[in-house]
């Protein structure tokens, strides 16, 4: 059985997209030097295969059935400055630790995406940035310019795409040691707590909960139940997932896979469209039709049911399940009013996708300080609405989004560690949005796997009795 998108939909090729209207793009001065890229990059290797990416429809086909739930989550911008393993590690180690949370104590299977590997370009606000009367282009990510105030750094230059292939390359490659060659064995549920969080109410609480993994382990031994020698607990797979922005580069490494004739983006296993590139006519929407792997979109709060439909319709027209997956950023304020009237429409036309949650895009705000933050208050608050919300509606709350970091910055505001306006100083690092630290991370996700755990007891219960 293949539930593989057989044929391109008609008329689309990898190129298709320049023919429509492409918001966000950068505006490059060399068209040579771009061409010369783009060919270079057409002929290097493609950083994921066919195979996984049918692999992770499948699994997102049983978030999208109920019987699973799809965690997304890293950096906002992956950068070239900060690229050490060190960075990797720790932000797998946090999606690592959320993800046995959530699978432990909401005792549900998690679907584990990475925004890593890949997550360098970012769209923006406006086109360009004034400082003391300066205007230059504005930053659009590692693999488009450089963040520094000057003509030269801001300049879109071409050739990063080289290096954000490189980098997003051996990224992958770690990655896949760590998930594969030891380091995410279950048995070291208790060594994955990083080094700051022992100390805090978010590690003990995780020792804890690691420690009941470790007497579930030893009793299944004990029992001579040798599935703790199977590769489900002794591997995990993690895939990668970055937004479907810089299209170009997208193209170059997307790939026909001769048995099928489906076109597979080679640069991640699941790309999104964002809230500022989801115009139905627009190139973005353009490109990611036709390509097989599994999509997401971002939807803001003025989002409605007759812009969604149409773009469902040319997203996923054979209404498979695991294709498509909504991502919600409404923000605290505006979550309540904007999502349900999108669920009814999904429901009303009997479409399957999935509903994840991104509680960060909708509560960035500028701190007194000048800061651009998230109240960790706001994000809970979208969260909670987001969960009941769904359980009004009688829809799964499927998935959830999250820009974190394994180190321990100070970029939102509050959690347990209580992060003021003034602590916001500390360890502000990052290139672009504000992430949660692994402290804020594990907090959240020892919420969700509460929520979850009712929400899905609730769900068996009325099955039981239907
Ligand atoms: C992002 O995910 O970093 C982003 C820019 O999101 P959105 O498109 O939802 O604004
Ligand atoms: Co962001």
């Amino acid at each position: 059985m293949s539930s593989c998108m057989q044929h391109p939909p008609a008329l689309w090729t990898p190129a298709s997209w320049r023919h429509k209207p492409a918001a966000q793009l950068p505006d490059y001065q060399d068209p040579a030097a771009l061409a010369e890229v783009e060919e270079r990059l057409a002929h290097s290797l493609p950083l994921v295969f066919a195979g996984e990416i049918d692999t992770l429809r499948q699994h997102l086909a049983e978030v999208t059935a109920g019987r699973a739930f799809l965690l997304q989550g890293g950096d906002c911008a992956e950068s070239f400055a900060d690229f050490n393993d060190r960075t990797i590690t720790d932000t797998f180690q946090v999606l690592l630790q959320m993800a046995v949370v959530l699978t432990f104590a909401a005792a549900c299977p998690v679907v584990k995406v990475g925004r890593m590997a890949g997550q360098f370009a970012k769209p923006r606000s406006a086109p360009t940035e004034t400082r003391n009367g300066v205007c230059l282009p504005s930053y659009r990510g590692d693999i488009v310019n450089n963040l520094d105030f000057s003509p030269e750094a801001r300049r879109p230059d071409p050739r990063r795409q080289l290096r954000a292939y490189a980098q997003s390359a051996a990224t992958l490659n770690l990655l896949r040691a760590l998930a594969q060659g030891g380091f995410a064995d279950l048995h070291r549920v208790q060594q994955w707590n990083l080094d700051f969080l022992r100390a805090n109410p978010q590690g003990t609480r995780y020792r804890d909960l690691a420690d009941r993994i470790n007497e579930t382990l030893a009793f299944m031994r004990a029992c001579g139940l040798d599935a703790v020698t199977d590769p489900q607990v002794r591997q995990v797979q993690i895939y990668t997932s970055h937004e479907a922005l810089l299209l170009g580069y997208e193209q170059a490494l997307t790939r026909r896979e001769p048995t099928t004739g489906a076109w597979y983006a080679g640069s991640a296993h699941l790309l999104w469209i964002g809230e500022r590139t989801r115009q139905l006519d627009g190139a973005h929407i353009e490109f990611i039709r036709g390509i097989a792997n599994p999509i997401g979109l971002k939807l803001g709060p003025t989002a409605d049911p007759d812009t969604l439909l149409p773009l469902i319709d040319a997203l996923n027209p054979d209404n498979q399940p695991g294709r498509l997956t909504l991502i919600a950023r409404m923000g605290a304020d505006h979550i309540e009013t904007a999502l349900p009237p999108l669920i009814r429409a999904v429901q009303r036309e009997g479409r399957q996708l999935i509903w994840s949650c991104d509680p960060m895009h909708g509560n960035t705000i500028e701190s007194t300080s000048g800061y651009k933050t998230r109240p960790f208050s706001r994000i809970l608050d979208e969260v909670r609405h987001f969960f009941a919300i769904h359980r009004a509606e009688g829809s799964y709350p499927g998935g959830m989004h999250f820009e974190l970091t394994g180190q321990d910055v100070t970029e939102c505001l509050g959690g347990a560690q209580a992060i003021t306006e003034q602590g916001l100083a500390d360890r502000y690092h990052t290139q672009c949005d504000p992430r949660l630290n692994a402290s804020q991370s594990l907090e959240l996700a020892f919420l969700i796997a509460e929520t979850l755990k009712d929400c899905r007891q609730q769900a068996a219960t009325q099955d039981e009795y239907a």
